[in-house]
């Protein structure tokens, strides 16, 4: 291009505007189609295991409590993360998150590996009460969870919308779901979801 046609562009704000969201859009698309091509993007790893009914009501609780404002669950693949917290994250592991919560804010660690890493009694002293086991820590405590019981009522529904979206469920894992979670604590059920987290791929 002439100097001048460029100099024209970068004068003219609506120009500039236009070809700045054609070279971005153009970019983005080359990033992101061949994502939806490959077979590793979309193919879970093997020993994946969709969520139990508790898990899955676990899944909720982190969500509605937003632990996501605090904590990422996505290692990325530089030597510092993976020695901090293991394997980096692979898209397999991703395939039935819906929706995924990888997250980028660190106010804490990354949770994307923590599942086996503590005992139970561990989250619980932790959830109850963070600075009984981490004198330093900021995390708040969410003790309410702990008196919250679980109905199941939406349980059923909530494992039947993620097998129409691909996750394996059973009819039984399906039939069992409300009866599963009901009578339980909020707090068992998120700690039967931190568990789980990352323990596919050690
Ligand atoms: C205000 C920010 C904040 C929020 C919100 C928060 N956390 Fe944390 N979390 C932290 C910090 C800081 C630490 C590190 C200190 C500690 O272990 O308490 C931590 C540590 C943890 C750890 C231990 C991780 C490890 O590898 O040692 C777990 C598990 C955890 N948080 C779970 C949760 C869950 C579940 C929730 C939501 C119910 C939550 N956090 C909400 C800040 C937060």
């Amino acid at each position: 291009m002439s100097k001048n046609h460029h100099e024209k562009i970068e004068k003219s704000v609506s120009l500039l505007g236009i070809f700045t969201v054609i070279a971005i859009s153009f970019g983005t698309l080359v990033q992101i189609t061949p994502l939806m091509f490959m077979e590793e993007t979309k193919q879970p790893i093997d020993g994946l295991k969709p969520y139990t009914a508790l898990q899955m009501e676990g899944r909720d609780i982190f969500i509605r409590e937003g632990c996501t404002n605090c904590h990422s669950q996505m290692i990325r693949p530089f030597r510092a993360e993976v020695e901090r917290y293991g394997h980096y994250s692979v898209a397999g592991e991703s395939v039935w998150e819906h929706p995924f919560l990888w997250g980028s804010k660190r106010t804490g660690p990354d949770l994307a590996r923590v599942g086996e890493r503590y005992s139970d009694d561990w989250h619980y002293a932790h959830l109850m009460d963070p600075r009984s086991v981490v004198p330093q820590s900021n995390m708040p405590g969410y003790p309410w969870l702990d008196s919250n019981i679980l109905d199941g009522k939406y349980t059923t529904r909530k494992l039947e919308i993620f097998r129409g979206f691909g996750v394996p469920y059973t009819d039984e894992d399906i039939a069992g779901a409300a009866d599963a979670v009901k009578g339980k604590t909020e707090m068992e059920a998120l700690i039967a979801y931190l568990q789980s987290l990352g323990t596919a791929l050690k």
